[in-house]
């Protein structure tokens, strides 16, 4: 499922974001790039391990933390932190899947990449080209979002990042350890969720409601790994 999240950040963080990812020394993309992805990885990202990725990514994991669409989508276990990158001046990133196993830095603790998240953080009129360009079993999505939204997709789709021909393009980017591993399973759960909520707002205390919602809480009891 490949599902567009709004809003996930106010104007006013998109504009604090903005102002910090200005002042702050950008280097060469392919450190977090597996073997095969850096050959076609071409951009700009902020060091994992600088103070303003930090912040900006406890920002992030707070508002996706209050999401209901995101929780009910994601149904996420481990969120790894947020990186943010930068395209401008004809950089690309070329059809790849995104690495299976993420070590999360200076941790233990892995990541396995169910989904993967961009969040934009320059408006799309700010530049020309740069599209999200994502391939599932239902065909080719081109994904440009505004600044403050989200996609979320599966990581173990095809994708690129056609190149930007015009101004610059910053988002974040990062990867979702679900409970669910399996995509299809996840996104059965969040169709059901879809309907109890609307359910739940269009007849409040409807007993049918909260027989789907038992049969919700047992498939998920079913199959969740947490
Ligand atoms: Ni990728």
């Amino acid at each position: 499922m490949l599902l567009p999240i709004p809003d996930v950040l106010t104007a006013e963080q998109v504009a604090q974001a903005r102002k910090l990812l200005e002042e702050t020394p950008w280097v060469d993309g392919r450190i977090t790039a597996g073997h095969q992805s850096a050959l076609s990885k071409d951009n700009m990202q902020l060091p994992e391990d600088h103070p303003a990725a930090r912040q900006l990514g406890e920002t992030i994991l707070e508002a996706l933390g209050r999401n209901p669409l995101f929780i009910s989508a994601a149904l996420p276990a481990k969120v790894f932190p947020p990186l943010f990158n930068r395209y401008q001046g004809g950089q690309s990133f070329g059809t790849h899947v995104d690495n299976a196993i993420r070590q999360v830095p200076g941790t233990g603790h892995r990541v396995r990449t169910d989904l993967s998240a961009t969040l934009f953080f320059s408006q799309p009129d700010e530049y020309d080209g740069g599209d999200l360009v994502v391939e599932d079993t239902y065909g080719i999505h081109s994904v440009k979002l505004p600044a403050g939204h989200m996609v979320l997709y599966p990581a173990s789709s095809l994708h690129h990042v056609r190149p930007v021909t015009r101004g610059a393009r910053i988002c974040s980017f990062f990867w979702i350890q679900s409970m669910i591993r399996d995509d299809s399973a996840r996104t059965l759960l969040f169709d059901l969720d879809v309907v109890i909520q609307r359910m739940n707002s269009e007849r409040p205390g409807d007993a049918n409601a909260v027989q789907l919602t038992g049969v919700y809480h047992n498939l998920l009891r079913r199959w969740a790994e947490i």
